[in-house]
């Protein structure tokens, strides 16, 4: 399986703290069945100063780390970017690291706040569309407003966002309220992949496979697996493609 959402870089967010929990967050990557992973740090100017540029010396410290350890992992870089207008110049400048790519275009990972949808994020997404980016909505059934009211979530599909639901809430570890909307994103057919936005090894570990489980008995094996491993693999082609290894393009 591949993980397009993860926060195994150690010491830049809220993720894995050091070396020594990031190696352990691979290992249990792997032995969940995950054979690479995608690494999206916060990029969340205020909070978490991250660029594409303060980040690629650290991952590729740490890509040599888990190469080092003999962990069967293929790495890539990418960033979750918080929606806020701090970030538009921070796009526009190339600071940010993209997800992949999908149809040709380059794909952001966007975060909303967990407690709303911020006003004027729409017109984030706009702008976006307009310059030829493709948004791809961080975990939207952990939303507060999409919780509320599942119609919070139609002018994102309207403008042609692709989304991506954390494993864990399929499975039901994040609650009812994310458990449902989950499974109703996944009926009405617009999640595009599923991934595990691990932080930690105790209650968000790097964990797919009981999401897919949890989707196929909705959907069927085959989509199941189009959302761990086909369209993560789709996704992620031009990350992988240089080295076979490790990439930060
Ligand atoms: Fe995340």
């Amino acid at each position: 399986m591949i993980d397009l959402h993860c926060h195994l870089l150690p010491g830049v967010d809220d993720g894995a703290p050091d070396l020594e929990s990031a190696l352990e967050l691979a290992q249990l990557a792997v032995d969940n069945g995950i054979r690479r992973a995608v690494l999206t740090p916060h990029v969340h100017p205020g909070r978490y100063e991250n660029t594409l540029a303060s980040l690629v010396p650290v991952f590729e410290g740490f890509a040599g780390a888990v190469a080092d350890a003999r962990i069967p992992l293929e790495l890539a870089l990418a960033g979750e970017v918080r929606v806020s207008p701090e970030v538009l110049p921070m796009i526009a400048d190339g600071d940010v690291p993209f997800l992949g790519e999908w149809e040709g275009k380059p794909v952001v990972l966007l975060e909303l706040p967990h407690s709303h949808i911020p006003p004027g994020s729409d017109k984030l997404v706009a702008w976006l569309v307009s310059r030829g980016i493709q948004p791809m909505i961080a975990h939207p059934e952990r939303n507060k407003d999409v919780m509320r009211r599942y119609d919070k979530i139609a002018p994102f599909i309207d403008a042609g966002c692709l989304f991506q639901v954390t494993a864990m809430s399929v499975a039901g570890a994040f609650g009812e309220g994310a458990h449902r909307r989950a499974l109703e994103l996944l009926e009405a057919g617009v999640v595009t992949i599923l991934a595990s936005d691990a932080h930690n090894s105790k209650h968000r570990p790097p964990a797919l496979e009981a999401g897919r489980l949890a989707a196929a008995k909705v959907l069927g094996e085959e989509e199941s697996w189009a959302l761990v491993r086909e369209r993560p693999r789709r996704l992620s082609e031009s990350k992988f493609a240089a080295t076979g290894t490790t990439s930060a393009a």
